[in-house]
């Protein structure tokens, strides 16, 4: 059977990695989640003092971007591939919500971006994969067989966030995921540098009103009808 490429762009907390997943497996693919790797540059810049409340060293992370090393290792009891920044899986710590208040600025950085983007090209190389993102399906894998762009309401997503950072016992009010959820969609969409917006071959899904269940198969009826 011939293998695609399948991108899946859109809006924060859009659901993009839960679907992206589900079909990675049902179709054998492997999952690629673009967001982590920005997310571990964040969290790289805030650990060594690049990046704090009043104060962003572009320079010094630029600098260093060289001596990264952000790569994702399978995690077989998860059933998913986990992010290792410099050797320690950073998995739960790139998930907060401090990482998601700096991470739109250190990923509209292009030294930053044109690193990333060269390691997805690599990793989608073969083909057989579904990757998530902001400018997968416009700029990582332009001719990508498949594309999905997802959308929902501001509140719907900001409410799915944070459920997500409860279960995960992170102390956080609604209003600051919601104005989080809010701020990097906006620095995302007006970047000059691959802002985020729908391809124009891209299927567009809103799924506020939709179970993951019809979302799922919506999206494996049409990867199949295209392999
Ligand atoms: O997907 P996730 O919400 O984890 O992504 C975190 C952030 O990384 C986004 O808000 C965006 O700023 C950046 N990002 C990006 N391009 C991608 C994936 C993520 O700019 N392909």
């Amino acid at each position: 059977m011939k293998k695609i490429t399948i991108a899946i762009d859109g809006f924060s907390s859009t659901g993009k990695s839960t679907v992206a997943k589900q079909l990675a497996k049902a179709l054998g693919y492997v999952y690629v989640d673009s967001g982590a790797m920005y997310r571990a540059v964040a969290l790289y810049a805030m650990q060594n003092g690049i990046i704090s409340k009043d104060h962003f060293d572009i320079e010094k992370l630029i600098s260093d971007l060289d001596s990264l090393r952000i790569n994702f290792k399978y995690n077989e009891d998860v059933g998913f591939a986990e992010m290792y920044l410099n050797g320690k899986n950073v998995e739960n710590e790139i998930r907060t919500l401090e990482v998601s208040q700096w991470v739109s600025q250190v990923a509209e950085i292009s030294e930053v971006r044109r690193m990333l983007v060269l390691q997805q090209q690599k990793m989608g190389k073969e083909k057989g994969v579904v990757m998530d993102g902001r400018d997968i399906g416009t700029v990582v894998f332009p001719d990508a067989e498949l594309k999905f762009f997802m959308t929902a309401s501001a509140e719907t997503r900001a409410k799915r966030r944070y459920k997500e950072l409860l279960d995960r016992n992170e102390n956080v009010s609604y209003e600051d995921v919601l104005k989080n959820v809010e701020s990097r969609d906006l620095i995302d969409s007006t970047r000059e540098d691959s802002p985020l917006m729908k391809a124009k071959d891209a299927i567009e899904i809103e799924n506020s009103n939709l179970s993951l269940k019809a979302q799922f198969k919506k999206l494996y009826d049409l990867a199949q009808e295209t392999i």
